[in-house]
């Protein structure tokens, strides 16, 4: 029986089917390719949790991380071509809520988890198991990359994207997790219709 707790509070896949998908970029978000020329993947294995169509997967990919990218929606992963998975990346429909790193699916725990809109795409009330679970996606020692969207949007206006602030991820991550880094973001392409922070949380 699935369990309603872990159900998504939105029909991504009609968005996929309708090819309606104006959070998708079109290429991976300046804010990760900074940041990788600062952090070499040395072979590391990263976790993309709500891939969508894997543009940020593809450039992590590209750059030498070992890359599980995730989506609930098999249509999403359907641009992430040969020269993905060639280098040794991997596309799997599972659901970010209760996806095991250690079961069939994962690679153990990852070096990386990169957020990037999932957790504005998450209800607040599903908020807290997202938390957990990344916490038992991210090894000890390991970092949480997440490009938080949109954190002035007004909390009555709903979503998705529902309203993600610094406060509200950390409260989701809980203790296992220390904020590093904590930067605005200002776009250099047009950007988003709300702000954008670049956050880096270490695991303990
Ligand atoms: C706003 S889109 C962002 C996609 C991508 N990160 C990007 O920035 O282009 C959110 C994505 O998360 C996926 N998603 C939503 N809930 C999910 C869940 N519980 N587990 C896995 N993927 C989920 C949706 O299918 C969608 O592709």
């Amino acid at each position: 029986m699935t369990n309603p707790n872990l159900e998504p509070c939105f029909n991504w896949r009609g968005r996929y089917e309708e090819d309606h998908t104006p959070w998708d970029l079109g290429g991976a978000h300046p804010g990760l390719v900074d940041w990788m020329r600062e952090n070499p993947a040395n072979g590391r294995a990263a976790l993309v949790p709500g891939c969508g169509r894997g543009h940020d997967a593809l450039a992590l990919s590209q750059a030498g991380w070992r890359v599980d990218a995730l989506d609930i929606v098999d249509l999403a992963g359907e641009t992430l071509g040969d020269s993905y998975t060639q280098i040794g990346s991997r596309f799997l429909v599972t659901n970010a809520l209760d996806f095991d790193p250690e079961g069939s699916l994962g690679q153990g725990a990852y070096d990386l988890v990169y957020e990037h809109t999932i957790f504005c795409a998450i209800s607040h009330e599903q908020r807290e198991i997202f938390g957990a679970n990344l916490a038992r996606c991210v090894k000890p020692g390991g970092l949480l990359l997440s490009l938080l969207f949109p954190t002035n949007k007004p909390s009555d206006e709903g979503g998705p994207p529902f309203r993600a602030t610094p406060d509200e991820l950390a409260t989701a991550l809980g203790e296992s997790f220390e904020l590093l880094e904590d930067e605005a973001w200002v776009p250099t392409s047009g950007g988003r219709r709300w702000a954008e922070r670049r956050l880096v949380f270490l695991r303990r």
